[in-house]
């Protein structure tokens, strides 16, 4: 590739008093011409934060990155993008997933950048920054975060998450206090890094390295490991190659890759979160994916990943168990092998060689932790454009059950009364929490796994069935029906919906019924009046306005669609 058929050039390498300009401003940077003109300049989108304890080293881990595009004779150039911390955001990240796609679309567009190294982990971030990379389509690599350290506690090895919720259903019961707490504060989550159970950010992380866009191997290495410095220089050398070589997110994001993800995601029995990520991130590839392609691949993929919330361990066992290149060499025949990635010419290539250093971590075939994928897409009269479970993660009586509905109209409301004795709860009653879908939450907050009311905590219940238009946190568990479509507060079914109404679920079906004769419901629907407008002003009336449903993907309707964006410098 010549200098001047980077786009960089259009900047830098013209006659123009412009290219004067940049020039002179990159003098007042403190470079040298000859370090950085006709040299690929390479964005690094950096999400960390001083808020966000999962990206809290990216910081340094930049200059991992740019040491090797310097190495490999780019010029790299840090641009901190908005963090979106799980732990710390309210009332959801999700309500800003789509925020930080538009700002790194726009931030690659407008500036003179080859090509980009995206750096995030923590749940959203890896679904925003590949939105924008593919939408802007310039070459990129994207740099996981990586999980954090094991927790530990008086012996016992602790899942963030997932053993957050357990410890504190636990002290619910009454069966550990307020010293325990204290320990567990500080056991829980020991490093920096994302959460190391196989929950939405190392679900996610997974999907970007089964898309092809991260280095072999990248999205399980610890966060404090030293191979993640490497990791991180080699997404620094790789991408200054790949814009040399041309190869673009459009390439690489093809319908296969996202049909690998996935059966990826699937096969690890990943977050639920992922259905609504990949949906909106293979739109943004022009590429059409369905609830309907999950559950129909999902038929195909057994589980093989012994991984908490489902399993026993955590990423880091899977890290030295091999990886995501040992996982996906056990389901090689259910992938599109001949597609590229950003490391190899296929993925075939880069599978060879991949070896599983511990069965019981990554399951052979013969011995999978579930035969099918761990999510299944119901449909029936209270969800008409679908909803998900994560059936493997549930109490497998509850997969066929009727009960009647107990309703709560959002969640404030559930957790003040929940607990209360006089609702008659019992461990047959169906939860069913409305309001907290994409405009109602808003954000779909992770409210799905609503709490087991304290009474029947004490007796030993420990899942029943719930309903929501919610997400729920990839390290939670349970018989827990989410993403119900359309949601309450545009008058989806759920909105009808009253306490004593019997509601089934019957999973082997693929459906969720609520048994209320279709002239009722119009009652119902006739007598329904929409909520009052949430945001008068302000990012959340435009999130408001653009948002689409958990069954395309929540998008902003106009960063989904096509159309031609003109290039800043045609102009
Ligand atoms: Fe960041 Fe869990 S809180 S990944
Ligand atoms: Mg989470």
């Amino acid at each position: 590739m010549r200098p001047e058929d980077l786009r960089s050039h259009q900047w830098y390498g013209t006659d123009g008093l412009r290219s004067f300009s940049h020039r002179a401003r990159t003098r007042q940077l403190g470079y040298l011409p000859e370090e950085h003109l006709g040299k690929p300049v390479i964005a690094v989108l950096n999400t960390w934060s001083d808020i966000n304890p999962c990206h809290v080293h990216l910081r340094d881990r930049a200059q991992a990155v740019k040491r090797g595009v310097w190495q490999a004779g780019g010029f790299p150039l840090e641009f901190p993008v908005a963090t979106l911390s799980e732990t710390f955001q309210k009332p959801t990240p999700m309500l800003y997933r789509n925020l930080l796609a538009m700002e790194a679309e726009e931030l690659l567009r407008s500036y003179p950048v080859d090509g980009a190294v995206l750096m995030g982990g923590c749940d959203k971030s890896t679904p925003a920054l590949l939105m924008g990379a593919a939408s802007a389509d310039l070459p990129a690599v994207f740099v996981p975060a990586g999980p954090m350290l094991p927790g530990h506690w008086r012996g016992e090895v602790l899942g963030s998450g997932t053993d957050m919720w357990k410890y504190w259903d636990d002290k619910r019961a009454g069966l550990i206090g307020d010293c325990e707490m204290a320990e567990l504060e500080s056991g829980l989550a020991r490093s920096p890094g994302h959460c190391m159970t196989m929950g939405t950010a190392s679900t996610l992380t997974a999907a970007a390295e089964a898309l092809g866009v991260t280095m072999p191997g990248a999205s399980s290495v610890p966060a404090v490991d030293s191979g993640h410095d490497r990791m991180a220089a080699a997404s620094g050398m790789r991408i200054v190659e790949l814009v040399r070589q041309g190869l673009r997110p459009s390439d690489i994001l093809t319908r296969e890759a996202y049909e690998d993800a996935v059966t990826t995601v699937l096969g690890l029995g990943g977050s639920t979160n992922a259905v609504i990520h990949l949906i909106a991130m293979a739109g943004r590839s022009g590429v059409p994916l369905t609830l309907d392609d999950f559950d129909r691949i999902a038929r195909t993929v057994p589980v093989l990943a012994n991984l908490r919330p489902g399993g026993r361990y955590l990423m880091e066992d899977f890290h030295f168990a091999g990886g995501l290149p040992g996982f996906l060499s056990r389901i090689t025949d259910l992938l599109h092998l001949d597609r590229p990635t950003v490391a190899h010419a296929s993925l075939r290539e880069q599978l060879t060689g991949a070896l599983v250093h511990d069965d019981d971590v990554i399951r052979p075939r013969d011995r999978p932790l579930a035969a099918e994928g761990g999510v299944a897409v119901l449909r029936g009269n209270l969800c008409p454009d679908g909803a998900v479970i994560k059936h493997i993660a549930a109490e497998p009586h509850l997969l066929k059950h009727t009960g009647p509905a107990v309703v709560f109209d959002d969640y404030r409301t559930m957790q003040r009364t929940i607990d209360d004795p006089a609702l008659g709860i019992t461990a047959d009653h169906v939860l069913v929490l409305r309001n907290s879908g994409p405009k109602g939450g808003p954000g779909m907050p992770e409210y799905g796994m609503l709490p087991i009311p304290g009474h029947l905590l004490k007796q030993g219940v420990r899942d029943m069935v719930r309903i929501s238009d919610a997400r729920m946190s990839g390290t939670s568990y349970g018989a827990c029906v989410l993403h119900v479509a359309p949601e309450s507060y545009v008058g989806g079914p759920l909105a009808l919906v009253r306490t004593g109404d019997l509601v089934t679920l019957d999973v082997e079906a693929r459906t969720l019924h609520l048994d209320v004769p279709e002239e009722e419901l119009r009652r119902r629907r006739a007598a329904w009046t929409p909520p009052p407008a949430r945001y008068g002003r302000g990012y959340g009336a435009l999130y408001n306005e653009h948002i689409t449903q958990a069954d395309t993907g929540c998008d902003f309707g106009f960063l989904a669609r096509a159309g031609e964006v003109p290039d800043p410098y045609a102009g």
